[in-house]
């Protein structure tokens, strides 16, 4: 078996704010396996995203820690987070983060170009990763020209184009109507089958979860 693509252990974190002191992950575990989608669910303010930050090492936990493809992303240096981010990991947020100036195209390109990969490759790249998400026939348009289930989908193209190991995606879903919603979400799921790409996914969509492998459910800093 090959080993898994992400794996959290004992995380910790606190939030101090003016005296009070919050707890919001009180030892959080979790694996996630080559191609295994799981979602990650729980209240308002039960700590879904700073789970996700701390997953994407844009945070430490206070103790605990994270590896990503075997390496570790806990305590690195700003340096290896980023190569760790670029090559191993895909990003989808609520709101898309789509560059105003740029392309369908150019946008799900960035994460190639970043890497240095030259100008054409990632372009062919990018242009085959939206063809998959239905988009071939917006390659020219941008954002603003882009419905909001449209744009979500260039986020999703743009995750994977760099083929990561693992997507950590924050509520992808949280801005779009149901059938836009269902659509992404489906989207998402076909494609990491396709590349077995492992998923990690915040959503509160209970309807959504019949197409994950495993939901783990946050409750008062832990998982359930
Ligand atoms: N940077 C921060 N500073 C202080 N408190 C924070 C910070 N980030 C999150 N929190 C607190 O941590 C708790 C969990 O927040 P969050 O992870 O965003 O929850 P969720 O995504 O599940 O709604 C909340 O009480 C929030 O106020
Ligand atoms: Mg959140």
């Amino acid at each position: 078996m090959s080993e898994p693509v992400l794996i959290a252990r004992g995380l910790c974190k606190s939030f101090s704010q003016g005296p009070d002191r919050v707890d919001v992950l009180r030892g959080v575990d979790l694996t996630v396996n080559p191609g295994e989608r799981v979602a990650v669910i729980g209240r308002s303010g039960s700590g879904k995203s700073t789970l996700l930050h701390l997953l994407a090492g844009l945070d430490d936990p206070d103790s605990g820690e994270v590896l990503v493809g075997g390496e570790r992303m806990t305590g690195a240096s700003p340096a290896t987070r980023a190569r760790l981010r670029n090559r191993l990991m895909g990003f989808v947020y609520q709101m898309h983060h789509l560059l105003p100036e740029f392309s369908a195209l150019e946008n799900a390109a960035m994460p190639l170009r970043l890497r240095g990969v030259d100008a054409a490759t990632a372009r062919e790249r990018a242009r085959a990763v939206l063809e998959s998400v239905g988009l071939g026939e917006r390659l020219a348009h941008r954002p603003m020209a882009l419905s909001g289930g449209e744009r979500q989908r260039v986020a999703v193209a743009r995750a994977l184009v760099g083929a990561p190991l693992v997507v950590l995606a924050d509520e992808p879903t949280g801005n779009l109507d149901r059938d836009n919603a269902e659509q992404v979400f489906r989207l998402m799921c076909e494609l990491s089958d396709a590349e077995g790409v492992g998923f990690v996914i915040v959503t509160h969509d209970e309807g959504l979860l019949d197409q994950v492998h495993r939901v783990v459910k946050l409750v008062d800093g832990r998982v359930q």
